[in-house]
């Protein structure tokens, strides 16, 4: 396709099975999301669209396990994820949800089209019944021992701690997750995709873009992970796949179909054509036709997704809509991997992840200060890592030093020499070009340099490698960084103001230029930016073509005599107690290790008791204890005396950190010997299930040696 002639952009339908987190951000939606900004901004024809996926038992295990229903349950997090993606600034043009009608009915014309045309099979298995629940179970229902590691708590589909791929019949003393019965096998009817007679074309289509004689796309422009992930099941055989099961929640098999009773689609039947139900909503709402977006072969169908749905993107929804007939097959799928999170797997039901909503509670109005992280670590080739020293510097490093440096220091000059007007200046004049560090160079030639870089970023994003598109553009930034010290405007202005006004005036082009391209990424800044130049707000039409045709003639962006907006700061630092606040709360819900349920110890009496002597004191110095991880020896000022005291707290604070912290001593602790030190005495300390440790403190403003009964 050369150019299409319009987009059609999905991001993967999100479960509402919990609140939305940073995993799903730098999988499937931030990327598009500056995509379909950049396609806007070029003037093209796209719709961007997603929804909530409410079926399948991802969602009724939740909804058990919360104690609610499922429609509770999906309309607690529906809500919850759509202000979250909003509050982000992912610009959907519509979010649908699968619990709506008319998904329902759209699916079920899939299931009917397909079932008339012959293209499913029929086949009676036996899977797990659970009688007492009187229910068939979904493999996530069933429990029992892994036969590879012998985890006892591994799922029918999967074992959580050693990662196997399971069937429910591997399973060593199944339990049923409903009633903790053994369930029984019992025969069951159900549909299957014969994805074995789709072989030979999907394996023509993904590895040469070729369906009969006509090239839709081109292998190369696909990442290779994703081809490397299709070829392998490809190789090793497609086999039939059910895509119905027994369950009583879902969208139902059309009911006048035999045999159709107590059956529901399989939610990755469902899911994907929530996209075309939701292209279907949108379009009843904005006077559209939809079927020009899935159906006319010179639209451009974009799937935004994370690896592990590679396969049902791929391979299994394109069968479908082959085997319905008419539909256009995605001419990409740019699957990104994982984003992990301090060392391990971000995980919604072990609570190891950084949730939207509690984000913006915590760091409010910083929306593109964590977009602008999670691109520059996004997993497009790999997995990557979020830290939270990493936010902490991409954000006090390069958007406070960096990008809003320069826009900043640009927009305080000019209102300081100009009165906030854009100069006018003599083309004539040459300035210090960071071009060929510091050789001269005219304000025309550094506007084609621009052009260039801009151009670049345009190409980056147009290959998906957002990452790239995102130093690009953090380049130009760079870049107008250094015009200003080569050219030191505040130490020029008095003798030289001509050439002050070139450097001025060259470098408020570049932040209008900023503006634009900083949109697809930071589109919260963009706006801001473009207050602060006193121009017109967005319309997203066009703008960014504009921008290149304007550079590559040589036009301004910003015409003399401009009136510019107020200088304000765009980003500020973050500090090192809000990071670590994070840190903590990050450890403080991990339910990944068993906590360890203190049992209480023997009783004792109160002369027992009595024997302790607690007293309040402070801490006065703290150095490590050289060799040893875990201890740091402090002198504690308990008024009348001070104390050392050697404690076993280095994994849980820093030396530098705690002088200054009040504590309470047991004060008559017979004093003991450690790593050569006579340590007096032993602070008090709170321990959590994860062995985190916390000082316990007197009320605030508490003297030293009072007294703690
Ligand atoms: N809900 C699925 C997940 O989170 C993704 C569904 S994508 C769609 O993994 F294709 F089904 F829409
Ligand atoms: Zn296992």
């Amino acid at each position: 396709m050369q150019q299409p002639k319009r987009y059609t952009v999905t991001s993967a339908l999100p479960y509402a099975n919990g609140p939305l987190h940073i995993g799903h951000l730098a999988g499937a939606y931030l990327s598009a999301d500056a995509y379909v900004r950049f396609l806007r901004l070029s003037g093209k024809d796209v719709v961007y669209i997603c929804g909530s996926d409410e079926n399948g038992a991802a969602i009724t295990i939740r909804a058990m396990k919360e104690g609610i229903t499922p429609q509770q349950l999906v309309d607690r997090y529906h809500k919850m994820i759509e202000d979250a993606m909003q509050d982000m600034g992912i610009s959907f043009d519509f979010y649908h949800r699968t619990s709506d009608p008319l998904h329902h009915e759209t699916s079920q014309d899939f299931f009917q089209v397909l079932y008339d045309k012959g293209d499913f099979e029929e086949i009676e298995t036996e899977q797990y019944f659970d009688e007492q629940a009187q229910l068939f179970l979904a493999d996530r229902y069933i429990q029992g021992t892994c036969p590879k590691c012998g985890y006892e708590e591994a799922y029918g589909d999967q074992c959580e701690k050693c990662g196997s791929t399971l069937s429910p019949a591997e399973l060593i003393n199944p339990k049923s997750t409903l009633s903790g019965a053994a369930p029984v096998l019992r025969k069951t009817k159900h549909w299957y995709l014969p994805l074995d007679k789709h072989e030979e074309w999907l394996k023509k289509w993904i590895t040469t873009g070729k369906l009969d004689s006509t090239k839709l796309h081109d292998p190369k422009d696909w990442k290779k992970h994703v081809i490397g992930q299709c070829k392998s099941w490809l190789d090793s055989g497609l086999q039939p796949r059910a895509i119905t099961r027994d369950l009583d929640w879902g969208v139902d098999v059309p009911q006048h179909i035999e045999g159709a009773k107590g059956k529901k689609l399989y939610v990755w039947l469902d899911a994907p054509i929530g996209y075309i139900s939701s292209t279907k909503a949108w379009a009843k709402e904005s006077g559209k036709q939809w079927e020009e977006y899935w159906k006319d072969p010179e639209s451009c169908l974009l799937h935004f997704i994370g690896k592990d749905n590679i396969v049902f993107h791929c391979l299994i929804f394109p069968a479908i809509l082959k085997a319905y007939g008419g539909f256009v097959l995605p001419a990409n799928v740019p699957a990104n991997q994982f984003m992990n999170l301090e060392g391990r797997k971000v995980s919604t039901s072990k609570g190891w992840a950084v949730w939207i909503h509690e984000y913006l509670k915590d760091f409010p109005e910083r929306q593109d200060e964590l977009r602008y992280y999670c691109y520059k670590i996004m997993p497009e080739q790999r997995d990557s890592e979020f830290t939270w020293k990493g936010f902490q510097e991409a954000n006090n490093n390069e958007l406070v030093n960096n990008l809003g440096n320069f826009i900043n220091r640009v927009l305080v000059l000019s209102s300081k020499y100009y009165g906030g007007l854009v100069p006018a200046f003599d083309e004539s004049i040459s300035i210090n070009s960071p071009q060929e560090s510091g050789m001269p160079s005219w304000h025309d030639s550094e506007l084609l340099d621009l052009f260039d870089r801009l151009h670049e970023f345009r190409q980056n994003i147009k290959a998906f490698d957002f990452r790239s598109a995102l130093t690009t553009l953090m380049e130009v930034s760079s870049v107008g960084n250094q015009i200003l010290a080569l050219n030191e405007p505040w130490k020029k202005q008095k003798e030289d103001p001509d050439t002050v006004k070139v450097v001025m005036n060259l470098c408020l082009q570049y932040v209008g230029a900023l503006a634009i391209s900083c949109r697809p990424f930071l589109p919260f800044t963009s706006t801001k930016i473009r207050t602060m130049l006193g121009q017109d707000p967005f319309t997203d039409q066009d703008e960014f073509v504009e921008l290149m045709n304007n550079l590559s003639e040589g036009n301004h962006l910003l015409a003399p005599g401009h009136k510019l907006g107020k200088a304000d700061h765009l980003f500020t630092r973050i500090g090192d107690e809000e990071i670590q606040a994070q840190i903590d709360k990050l450890h403080a819900t991990d339910q990944t290790q068993e906590v360890e349920s203190a049992e209480v110890k023997q009783e004792i009496t109160y002369q027992d008791f009595e024997k302790l002597d607690l007293r309040t004191g402070v801490i006065l110095e703290a150095r490590k204890v050289p060799k040893a991880d875990k201890l740091l020896e402090l002198v504690i000022d308990l008024g009348e005396e001070k104390r050392t005291v050697v404690s076993g707290i280095a994994q849980s604070y820093k030396a530098e950190d705690i002088v200054g912290q009040e504590i309470v001593l047991v004060a008559n602790l017979a004093p003991r010997k450690i790593r050569g030190v006579k340590s007096q005495g032993m602070i008090l300390m709170a321990e959590n299930g994860n062995g985190k440790l916390g000082f316990v403190s007197p009320p605030v403003g508490w003297g030293k040696g009072d007294k703690v009964r």
